[in-house]
């Protein structure tokens, strides 16, 4: 069980995330939805460690976190995407990912020096590292540096780190963003096949209603920081609390990049003013 307990934070005077209180267990994926700027993002980064709390306490498995370091976290379990700053922009996408593998397994220093040894290693984490190139069909880059990727595939090879890291938790902040419509079914039948281990705990900020509604099994909804909705999807997407969250937005923000305007999923509004 992953669980937030009044966890906040505060910028100057605002408050980004505001004592949100949730409890996330394996075998679920939960979507976080919520207009631009609820803090869904900003909530991430406090269960990761990115940002530390003002207030309140983030714990797995019964395990407090809320003082650990990022790389503490993720060694606790908690897989949060890589930022392509934290990548080595001169090495190729395999050595990349082979050295996520390695930062993760039990490495030859822990058996001493033997070089037959070291030797079955690098193999062996080059067949993982390719496994998992595979998985989201980026094997024929495996030789591309990273600082040459074009956009869609820098995106996937986050997905590809983190699956790297094998934490219980994935946590995926709008993990199609900018992917061309042919690169997004990728990472979602990814997160397809991760939702078949039941030990994992799925956390999907995504502002795709139809992606919402196909794979989550629970959504909560962050409004000005706060958690103003939880439960079963049909539920939570009909409710009015969510119904006024989005169709609260103006066109201004739906225009502001990359923002999928979710209206056309929801259900009528029953009145609300839609724009024309
Ligand atoms: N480091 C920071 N310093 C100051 N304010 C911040 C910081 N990070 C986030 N904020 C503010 O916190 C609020 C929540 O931002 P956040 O990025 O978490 O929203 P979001 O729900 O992820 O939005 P989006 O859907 O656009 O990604 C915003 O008002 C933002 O300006
Ligand atoms: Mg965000």
């Amino acid at each position: 069980m992953l669980e937030t307990r009044d966890l906040t934070i505060r910028f100057g005077g605002h408050v980004a995330v505001n004592a949100v209180s949730c409890a996330f267990a394996p075998g679920t994926l939960t979507a976080i939805v919520g207009p631009n700027g609820a803090g869904k993002t900003t909530y991430f980064n406090l269960i990761s460690g990115q940002l530390r709390a003002s207030a309140g306490t983030v714990a797995l498995g019964g395990r407090d976190l809320t003082g650990q370091s990022p790389s503490a976290r993720t060694r606790a379990g908690l897989g949060r995407a890589f930022q392509l700053t934290n990548l080595f922009a001169g090495l190729t996408v395999l050595e990349n990912v082979r050295l996520a593998v390695q930062a993760t397994r039990a490495g030859a220093h822990r058996r001493g020096l033997n070089l037959w040894s070291i030797w079955g290693d690098h193999r062996a984490l080059t067949e993982r590292a390719q496994a998992i190139l595979r998985t989201v069909s980026m094997l024929e880059r495996s030789d591309t540096p990273v600082a040459s990727l074009p956009h869609g595939d820098q995106r996937k090879l986050e997905v590809a780190l983190l699956m790297a890291l094998e934490p219980q938790v994935y946590m995926f902040d709008e993990p199609t963003a900018g992917m061309d419509h042919d690169e997004a079914p990728v990472i979602l039948n990814l997160i397809r096949e991760l939702k078949k281990d039941k030990t994992k705990i799925i956390l999907l900020v995504e502002h795709k209603m139809d992606v919402v509604r196909e794979l989550a099994d629970r959504i909560i909804v962050l409004t000005n920081g706060t958690l103003v909705a939880d439960g079963a999807p049909a539920e939570v997407i009909a409710s009015p609390v969510v119904q006024e969250a989005y169709l609260g937005l103006t066109p201004q923000d739906a225009s502001g990049g990359t923002y999928a305007l979710p209206h056309p999923d929801l259900p009528p509004s029953g009145g609300r003013g839609e724009q024309p």
